[in-house]
């Protein structure tokens, strides 16, 4: 295979190298192609075909679906290996040996206090907030009780940094539920493991010792797993562009936690459950909703479905549907939501709308069934879905700022009026 694509723009023909990726990716790269052409850019609305970066974390094939962290593959890691594991493997490259983890999850807590003075600006908020806006504004607040995160010149300022937010970011995702349950904020208990801690501080009542569920622990520590990095989609190409005109990792990561809050990414999960208990209290007719789905005219879309990389299963929907099983299962719950979700999924899946443009069910689609189960508020499941994603924005913002990636800067094509004279309020 050539290693040049050729352009031809205007009769003129330029050459431009292709880059092959380690999976055989193939990216036309065009960083030339305004000066060589006089000013002609590329337009890709949604970026569908452009690729932003080269990256060494997450590689994802749509068409087959393989999700794979550093080489290792998402069912081996969700089968085998902690969140923490995986949140090491992805922000320094390697999975630990006991003695990084150790002292990794040592670092972190020896940063999981808050600075009171955050509970001022929770206590700002109506209970009714949205828990995803309360945790994108704790998360830039942390800058200014900890200014020393923001330049980050050298490997090591970078680690402190990286273990403050790791070991913070628990707490005000705790502080949010307990916010909105009116409970007493708790920091947790650093004799516990990440997950259990997390599990302690979100549902531990003032007047009764927390007891640890195994079941909740291990669902909980699969499912952030599953959620921890997914390449350059919407909320880490913010936090990267973000990133990249460094601004630092704390604020970088409170842009990532609004993106990730829209419906039509993170947000998902939470818009997954309202629709399914919606189909339920209409009777459970789910044809109704796949009509509206399929209607044009209707704005409504199958939430839960589609994805903008997986033509294909999504390969983590297939582990958290086995999971959604197990765990009603072991927690003896019956929940007819799930029963919808299966027939949904099924109907969908012979559908020829969906079959032709290639929707599946994706990562958002069952994980609100376990959450649920687990006792989550609805509105909390969004903020899990950060919580997991943590560790892939920081690997991604670490690994742009060691690059020296540029800073993001996209060109447009203008299409609006072109040069005109003013007009005086009295002549318009
Ligand atoms: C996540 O990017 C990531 O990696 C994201 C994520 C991650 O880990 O970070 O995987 C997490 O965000 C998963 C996606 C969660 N979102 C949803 O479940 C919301 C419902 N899904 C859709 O909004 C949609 O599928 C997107 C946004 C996920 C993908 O949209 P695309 O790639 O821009 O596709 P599109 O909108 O161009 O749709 C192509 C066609 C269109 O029909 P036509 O114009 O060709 O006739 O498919 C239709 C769309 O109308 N379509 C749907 C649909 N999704 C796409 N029709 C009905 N229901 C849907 N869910």
């Amino acid at each position: 295979m050539s290693d040049k694509a050729t352009l031809e723009v205007n009769g003129k023909k330029h050459e431009f190298p292709l880059v092959v990726g380690t999976e055989n990716e193939v990216g036309m790269d065009i960083s030339s192609l305004r000066a060589v052409t006089g000013g002609v850019t590329t337009l890709d609305p949604g970026y569908k075909n452009t690729g932003s970066c080269e990256s060494a974390i997450t590689f994802l094939n749509g068409e087959e679906g393989i999700l794979r962290y550093r080489g290792y593959s998402i069912e081996e890691l969700a089968d085998k290996a902690s969140f923490l594991e995986v949140a090491f493997l992805l922000i320094f490259g390697e999975l630990p040996n006991q003695e990084q983890l150790s002292k990794f999850a040592h670092d972190i807590k020896e940063q999981s206090v808050v600075d009171d003075d955050i509970k001022k600006i929770l206590d700002a908020f109506p209970k009714s907030a949205h828990p995803m806006g309360v945790l994108s504004s704790l998360t830039s607040a942390l800058t200014a009780f900890n200014p020393s995160s923001v330049n980050v010149d050298s490997e090591e300022a970078m680690y402190k940094t990286v273990v403050k937010i790791m070991g913070k970011f628990p707490v005000l995702v705790a502080w949010t539920m307990r916010k909105q349950k009116g409970l007493p904020l708790d920091y947790g208990d650093n004799s516990l493991g990440y997950v259990e801690n997390v599990l302690k501080m979100m549902f531990k009542k003032p007047n009764e010792e927390y007891t640890q569920n195994p079941i909740l622990v291990n669902a909980l520590d699969k499912l952030l797993i599953l959620h921890a990095d997914h390449e350059q989609n919407c909320s880490t190409s913010t936090v990267r562009i973000v990133g990249s005109s460094h601004a630092g990792l704390f604020a970088s990561l409170s842009a990532g936690i609004s993106a990730l809050w829209g419906p039509l990414h993170g947000g998902a999960n939470q818009a997954v459950l309202e629709m399914l208990e919606a189909i339920k209290e209409d009777g459970g007719d789910t044809k109704k909703f796949m009509a509206k789905a399929k209607d044009k005219e209707d704005p409504f879309r199958l939430m839960g479905f589609g994805h903008r990389v997986y033509k294909n299963f999504d390969p983590r929907a297939k582990i958290i549907k086995k999971a959604a099983d197990e765990v009603l299962a072991d927690l003896g719950v019956e929940d007819p939501v799930l029963d919808i979700a299966k027939g949904l999924a099924a109907e969908a899946l012979s559908d020829d709308y969906f079959v032709k443009r290639k929707l599946y069910p994706n990562v958002d689609f069952y994980s609100g069934i376990i959450y649920r189960s687990m006792g989550i508020p609805v509105e909390m499941f969004t903020v899990m879905f950060a919580l997991g994603r943590l560790p892939g924005w920081i690997a991604q913002w670490r690994e742009m700022r060691l690059r020296k990636e540029p800073i993001g800067r996209p060109r447009q094509i203008y299409i609006g009026e072109t040069h005109r004279p003013f007009k005086e309020i009295s002549k318009r």
